[in-house]
């Protein structure tokens, strides 16, 4: 008679090697009570041991535990297997249900902004043009005819770089890299982010956009100027929206005037200031090579957070920055 280690190696081959044909839930249940069952296999050799040599006993029990754990675990492991593909659970998907529904994305409520005003002016000619946020002292200041003691150049208004470099304070920039560039006439916007240290609260932040719009032409006046202010403000807030443009000062233009438009906020028609405007000095002509008395210019700039504040009725700046989505879900 086969030892028994020897009947319990065949009896461990055998059953895995059937076990390893099992294709369905009863064939599985069969080869269990065939060989895991109380009148099973594993069973019927248990008895044996008691007519194994003592000194074998030990070994010969050990193995016989062995096997049954390889059973049972490769029993379930089928198990498992088996569950795995049943027909009901293969689909994993229910295709009946309504599903998870995705969230639309939208653009930013500024580069709406940005968009829709580039766009007014380019109705009215103006092509979009774009410089550097880096700059250096000639692009913002000197060439604008700010002086060396101008106040704005002030290392607490600015943020200067290495290298002597800043990040720029206006998109007057512009004017002065386009013109550099380009021979006359020309009639062009900029938008782009413009830096200055500032507290934030809601109507101050380090960071803000601005539109800056030129035109250098044979013959411009104010009166061009002003036309090109009043259509943006009728097509962009309505057209009952007004404009005005008080007298003030800047560097790089002469005559200069700070620029109001009125528009209805909550029912009730209100002057909002805008942004500067003026003709282009002769000096900043001169300073990209340009002669003052065959070319003259106009030029504006203005606060895009301020139009967009305005026109969508938003009364705290730091919103725009916040990506806070419920505020941004609403435009
Ligand atoms: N650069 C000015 C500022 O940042 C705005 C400005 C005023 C731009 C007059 C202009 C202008 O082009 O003509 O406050």
């Amino acid at each position: 008679m086969a030892t028994m280690l020897q009947q319990l190696e065949d009896l461990e081959s055998s059953a895995l090697e059937e076990l390893s044909a099992v294709a369905d839930d009863s064939a599985l249940e069969a080869w269990r009570i065939s060989y895991l069952g109380t009148k099973g296999k594993l069973r019927q050799v248990m008895p044996l041991l008691k007519d194994v040599d003592a000194a074998e006993k030990p070994a010969v029990g050990k193995r016989l535990n062995e096997v049954k754990q390889a059973l049972e675990s490769a029993f379930e492991k089928t198990k498992a297997g088996l569950r795995g593909v049943s027909d009901e659970e293969k689909i994993t998907v229910d295709l009946t249900e309504p599903g998870i529904q995705m969230g639309a994305g939208r653009r930013h409520v500024l580069s709406r902004t940005i968009d829709e005003v580039t766009e007014v002016f380019a109705r009215m000619g103006f092509t979009a043009v774009t410089g550097p946020e880096v700059e250096d002292d000639w692009h913002n200041f000197t060439a604008l005819n700010m002086p060396e003691d101008h106040p704005a150049r002030d290392p607490i208004d600015n943020y200067y770089v290495e290298g002597g470099l800043m990040l720029r304070s206006q998109t007057s920039t512009v004017q002065i890299r386009t013109m550099e560039k380009t021979e006359p006439p020309i009639k062009v916007t900029a938008v782009g982010r413009v830096y200055r240290p500032d507290t934030h609260d809601a109507t101050h932040f380090s960071m803000f956009h601005q539109i800056e719009g030129l035109a250098v032409d044979r013959h411009l006046t104010l009166v061009d100027l002003k036309t090109v202010l009043f259509e943006f403000a009728k097509s962009y807030f309505g057209a009952e929206a007004e404009i005005r443009m008080r007298p003030g000062f800047f560097p790089f233009t002469e005559p200069s005037a700070e620029v109001d438009m009125k528009m209805k906020i909550k029912d009730q028609w209100q002057w909002c200031e805008m942004g500067g405007c003026g003709m282009v000095n002769p000096n900043v002509l001169r300073s990209v090579g340009y002669d003052p008395d065959q070319w003259m210019g106009y030029a504006f700039g203005l606060g895009i957070e301020r139009i967009a504040m305005r026109k969508y009725g938003i009364s705290d700046i730091r919103w725009l920055y916040e990506n806070d989505a419920r505020f941004l879900r609403q435009f």
